[in-house]
C-alpha cells in the first residue's frame, strides 16, 4: 500500500496513542516486526510552536523507527502549518492531522474532533499543512461529533480535495468516545466515496479481525491501537496471517523478555515519577490475562519506586516461568 510516495509494507499501522506510543514503545514494536508504519503520540501545535520543552522532546526519534508518522493537533491553520514543518524537519516520513480526538480540553479549544463540526476551518487547516510540507499528508477522524451529524464523508472529500494522500477513519462519533462498537460499514462507505486510500481503524483485536476489516471494508491498510497494549505481537501475528494464513503465539519466555526489555529501555530514558507512571501503565496492560496478573495490578498503587516495581514485575514473570516447568 502507498501513502503518496511512502510505501507501507505490510499495510498495518500503529495508531497514535497519547502517553503510549513514545519512542521506547515504538522501538520495541519495530523489533517484533509486522508494522508498516509507526505513529508518534500526538503533538500539540500550540505547545511545539511556542517552544515548550516537554512537547519538543517528543519529536526526536531513532532511525530504526522509520517509517514514522508524526501527528499534530490544533485549530489554528498557521500554527498547524508551523508544527507540521517542525515534524518534517524532525525527519517524519508522513504528517498526520488529528481531527478525531474527543477529549474535552482539546475539543473545547476547537481542535481534534471539534474540527468535524467546523468544516471550513478543517479545510483551512488541511490546506495550510499541505502547503507547509512535502512529505505525505494524512488526516485521521471519526464519524462526526454526534450520530445526527456524520461529517466523515464530507471531511474525507475535503481532505482529498486539499491534497491529503490518505485518510484514517475510526467509525465512532466523538460523543461515543470508546463506547459501543466501531461501525466498519462506514469505512466501506468512505472507501467507495474517495479515490485516495482509506485506512480502517477501530476494534481490531486479532489477526482474524484485521483480515475481516480488509475484506468487509476494502480499506487499504488497517490501523491498530488498544489491542497492541495487551498483545504487542498483534502486528507480527497479523502480518504472518496475511502472508501465510498462519501465525504463532509467542512463548511466555518471549513475553517476559519483551516486557523486561521494554522496561529497561524506559529506565534509560526516564526517571523518578515519570518512569514510575509509565511502568505502572504498561504493567497494567501487559499482565492482563496472565495468572496472578490481577494480584500484581492490585499492588501497583502501593509501589512508590521504579526499582521496586521493576523487581516486582521481574519476580512475577520468574514465578510464572518456574510454575510452567
Ligand atoms: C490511550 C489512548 C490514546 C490515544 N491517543 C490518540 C492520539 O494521540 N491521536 C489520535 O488520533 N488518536 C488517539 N487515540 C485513538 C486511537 O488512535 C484509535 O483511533 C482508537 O483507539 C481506536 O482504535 P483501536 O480500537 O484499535 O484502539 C488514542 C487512544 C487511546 C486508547
Amino acid at each position: 500500500m502507498r501513502i503518496g510516495t511512502l510505501s507501507i509494507e505490510p499495510p498495518l499501522i500503529l495508531a497514535p496513542m497519547a502517553g503510549i506510543t513514545d519512542s521506547p514503545f515504538r522501538r520495541m514494536l519495530r523489533r517484533l516486526g509486522g508494522v508498516g508504519l509507526l505513529t508518534m503520540e500526538f503533538v500539540s501545535s500550540e505547545a511545539v510552536t511556542r517552544g515548550i520543552e516537554a512537547e519538543l522532546a517528543k519529536l526526536p526519534f531513532d532511525p530504526e523507527e522509520r517509517p514514522l508518522a508524526i501527528q499534530v493537533y490544533g485549530s489554528d491553520p498557521d500554527r498547524m502549518a508551523a508544527a507540521a514543518r517542525l515534524a518534517e524537519r524532525a525527519g517524519a516520513d508522513a504528517v498526520d492531522i488529528n481531527m478525531g480526538c474527543p477529549s474535552r480540553p482539546i475539543v473545547r479549544n476547537g481542535a481534534g474532533a471539534a474540527l468535524m463540526g467546523d468544516l471550513d476551518r478543517a479545510r483551512a487547516v488541511i490546506r495550510a499543512v499541505r502547503d507547509a510540507v512535502t512529505v505525505p499528508l494524512t488526516v485521521k477522524f471519526r464519524l462526526g461529533l454526534r450520530e445526527d451529524d456524520p461529517a466523515f464523508l464530507e471531511l474525507g472529500a475535503i481532505a482529498e480535495e486539499e491534497g491529503a494522500d490518505a485518510v484514517t477513519l475510526h467509525p465512532r462519533t466523538a460523543r461515543q468516545q470508546y463506547s459501543g462498537s466501531a461501525d466498519w460499514a462506514r469505512i466501506a462507505e468512505l472507501v467507495r466515496a474517495l479515490s485516495i486510500p482509506v485506512v480502517g481503524n477501530g476494534d481490531v483485536r486479532s489477526p482474524e479481525d484485521a483480515c475481516r476489516m480488509f475484506g468487509e471494508t476494502g480499506c487499504a491498510a488497517v490501523m491498530i491501537g488498544r489491542a497492541v497494549l495487551k498483545d504487542p505481537w498483534i502486528f507480527a501475528k497479523t502480518a504472518s496471517f496475511l502472508e501465510t494464513g498462519r501465525w504463532e503465539e509467542p512463548s511466555l519466555e518471549q513475553r517476559a523478555a519483551f516486557v523486561l526489555d521494554h522496561f529497561r529501555l524506559l529506565a534509560e530514558e526516564l526517571e523518578g515519577r515519570a518512569l514510575l507512571h509509565k511502568l505502572k501503565v504498561f504493567t497494567g496492560k501487559y499482565t492482563h490475562g496472565l495468572p496472578g496478573g490481577r494480584e500484581l495490578r492490585g499492588r501497583l498503587d502501593g509501589i512508590r519506586d521504579p526499582g521496586e516495581l521493576m523487581a516486582a514485575v521481574e519476580s512475577f514473570f520468574a514465578r510464572l516461568l518456574t510454575g510452567r516447568r
